[in-house]
């Protein structure tokens, strides 16, 4: 099967030497990558700038922005059997990006900010996209009930819901507690490491694609 995993963090720029980004480590997206390719399945990986080398035997898609990112899954969707959205897009970027440096001035500078195209919400309208649809969701309250909202407006057949607040588990961290979101029910996977969760998580997916 071909899987597309969109992971990372994407870096929105506000001069050449600035940008506004998150703290998505890529970790978890990069997990699914690896034990998708383990498996044997073809794996395109459109990833924000991250620290971690690339997995062996995938093909990898470099991107920046969300702008990129957006350009690059409408490229490469179409190709996909399942889609799994783990990347951390900016929901927003400066409304300019100034050609030169921004000198200091004044006591405040006001950035006006954008909203950017939401990737996994154009899978099933604009890129008409009618393969297993993934995303996650990184809340910080009301885990549940914000997952089954998106799950059900991006038309997706699973959200990966995780609490970003606790420390121990989420951004940056090697570990992870997930929910898994589908339309008729919830089911709590036990704190793990990202890549024991990478793998477990591609297992469902696949049932998922194989019952539809
Ligand atoms: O709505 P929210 O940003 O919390 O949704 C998170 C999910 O949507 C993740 O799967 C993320 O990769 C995806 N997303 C996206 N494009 C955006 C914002 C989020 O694909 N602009």
């Amino acid at each position: 099967m071909t899987i597309l995993i969109t992971a990372g963090p994407t870096r929105e720029a506000i001069d050449p030497v600035r940008y506004l980004t998150n703290r998505s480590s890529g970790k978890m997206g990069y997990a699914l990558a690896d034990a998708a390719a383990q498996k044997g399945h073809r794996v395109i990986l459109v990833s924000g700038p991250t620290e971690i080398d690339v997995p062996d035997g995938i093909d990898f898609i470099p991107t920046e922005s969300a702008a990129d990112m957006y350009q690059a899954v409408e490229y490469w969707i179409g190709k996909a059997d399942i889609a799994i959205f783990a990347a951390a897009v900016a929901d927003y970027r400066p409304a300019l990006i100034a050609e030169q440096k921004i000198k200091k001035s004044g006591d405040t500078l006001t950035l006006e900010l954008v909203r950017n195209p939401d990737i996994l919400g154009s899978a099933r309208s604009t890129f008409e996209f009618n393969g297993v649809l993934v995303g996650f969701a990184a809340e910080t309250e009301d885990v549940e009930e914000n997952a089954l909202g998106k799950l059900e407006r991006k038309g997706c057949d699973l959200v990966v819901a995780n609490d970003v607040s606790r420390k121990d588990i989420g951004f940056d961290s090697n570990e992870n507690e997930i929910l898994l979101v589908y339309p008729d029910r919830i089911v709590p996977l036990e704190k793990a490491t990202k890549e024991h969760l990478g793998h477990l998580l591609i297992e469902r997916i696949i049932r998922l694609k194989n019952a539809s």
